[in-house]
């Protein structure tokens, strides 16, 4: 059975038939994260949807150290490996590719694409999505985005929906409630919010507004979700 478990803003740990991924790993100088990075267990992959510090985080470092994979659209790819990250794979939006955790495919997100600590603009990119699927479920983390009717295309394809709600960067609850609706996933989990003040929300808000489209489950820092 797979295994989500959040760790504050965009970072979840997916773990799955012994193997493990991450999802921004923005844990270091993240007020709320529950866990330090050198305490992360073992990890195969690392995936990134955009360049932003509060992403990007400590990919590199954790990258190095697990001999993760980190799995990036192509031009934040090639910044992790010139960073000295051991392993990467380049891929881009529309492309899906098949790793020994699962499936992973790159869908748009509606975001800016400045990579941080960058600053020739060489790796400047556009942020994704990703659909990913393991023990035939699809997690859909949205990354940090706007409502897009792009995500009507993934309607009834996704089990659990990861969407940011906190407004400001990404979408806000209003936003976030009609992300569902166009997706109708089995189960909703709120994240991106109450990391900085400009990004509280209050997640049962949203929940309550979700009300019967879907499932709402919210999750605390180092709170889990079997699925
Ligand atoms: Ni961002
Ligand atoms: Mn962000």
């Amino acid at each position: 059975m797979p295994k989500l478990t959040y760790h504050s803003h965009a970072c979840f740990v997916l773990e799955h038939g012994g193997k493990r991924i991450v999802f921004d790993p923005f844990l270091t100088g993240n007020p709320r994260a529950d866990i330090e990075a050198a305490a992360l267990p073992k990890l195969d992959a690392i995936l990134l949807t955009h360049g932003h510090g509060d992403h990007l985080g400590d990919a590199v470092p954790l990258a190095k150290k697990h001999h993760a994979t980190i799995v990036a659209p192509y031009e934040l790819a090639l910044y992790c490996g010139e960073q000295g990250a051991p392993d990467v794979h380049p891929m881009h939006i529309g492309g899906a590719h098949e790793f020994p955790f699962g499936r992973v495919k790159l869908v748009v997100a509606f975001h800016g694409g400045m990579v941080e600590g960058e600053n020739a603009a060489k790796y400047t990119t556009f942020p994704c999505g990703y659909v990913v699927t393991v023990g035939g479920k699809r997690v859909y983390h949205t990354g940090d985005t706007a409502l897009t009717m792009e995500m009507q295309l993934l309607e009834g394809r996704v089990d659990v929906m990861l969407l940011p709600i906190g407004d400001n960067f990404t979408m806000g609850i209003e936003d976030a409630v009609r992300a569902v609706a166009f997706v109708k996933p089995k189960v909703a989990i709120p994240m991106h919010w109450g990391t900085f003040p400009v990004i509280e929300a209050d997640p049962q808000a949203f929940k309550q507004a979700v009300g019967s489209l879907a499932q709402v489950a919210v999750l605390e820092p180092g709170q889990s979700y079997d699925f």
